[in-house]
């Protein structure tokens, strides 16, 4: 049987483990600070988010419920169609909480757009926003993103949750692919 490791398809690194993992550390010191007085809900969106939330909750140090939502916007396609569909709802009521979105990407935005608003019409007291990595040359609606991780250039990301066919979510760095995995 062939041994295969994920990171033998890694073209390019380029955010290493350790950089992600200091600048996690570093907003949830901030955070820890800024809802010390608050009991906030941390929302992950699936599936993306989840390798961010599983650190940053760990580095959070104040109490903090998590809860999760699986949201779609690409269909087949690989471009966002900016329509939004609930696949799995939170598990309890936001009304008068303060809630903070862990995401792992912004692209187009129009996820994040959404679900802010999403949120604030069922009653949120205050939503925030943490993103891991922001893609500037792709945003097509803007989000006040208040926590803000790396900004990347427009190239295909895998890693630390990013996916390319579902594969390479497990991949502790965030790295380009070999475009020879595009084409096999
Ligand atoms: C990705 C990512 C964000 C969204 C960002 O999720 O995790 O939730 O797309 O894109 P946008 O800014 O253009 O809206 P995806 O729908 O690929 O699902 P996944 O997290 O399960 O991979």
């Amino acid at each position: 049987m062939q041994i295969s490791d994920v990171r033998d398809d890694i073209a390019d690194e380029l955010i290493s483990r350790e950089e992600i993992h200091g600048k996690i550390k570093e907003v949830a010191a901030q955070v820890s600070e800024d809802y010390k007085n608050t009991y906030p809900l941390l929302v992950a969106v699936l599936k993306g988010a989840v390798n961010t939330m599983a650190i940053f909750s760990q580095e959070v140090s104040i109490p903090v419920q998590i809860d999760f939502m699986t949201l779609s916007s690409y269909g087949a396609g690989t471009e966002s169609s900016g329509k939004i569909t609930v696949r799995q709802d939170l598990g309890c009521d936001v009304a008068g909480r303060d809630v903070l979105i862990v995401e792992d990407i912004i692209d187009s935005g129009l996820t994040l757009e959404w679900l802010v608003k999403e949120l604030k019409s069922r009653g949120a007291a205050s939503v925030e926003v943490f993103a891991l990595l922001e893609k500037p040359a792709r945003r097509i609606a803007e989000v006040d993103v208040k926590y803000k991780g790396f900004t990347i250039p427009d190239e295909f990301v895998v890693g630390f949750g990013l996916d390319y066919d579902e594969k390479y979510r497990n991949l502790d760095s965030i790295a380009v692919l070999k475009p020879e995995v595009y084409q096999a």
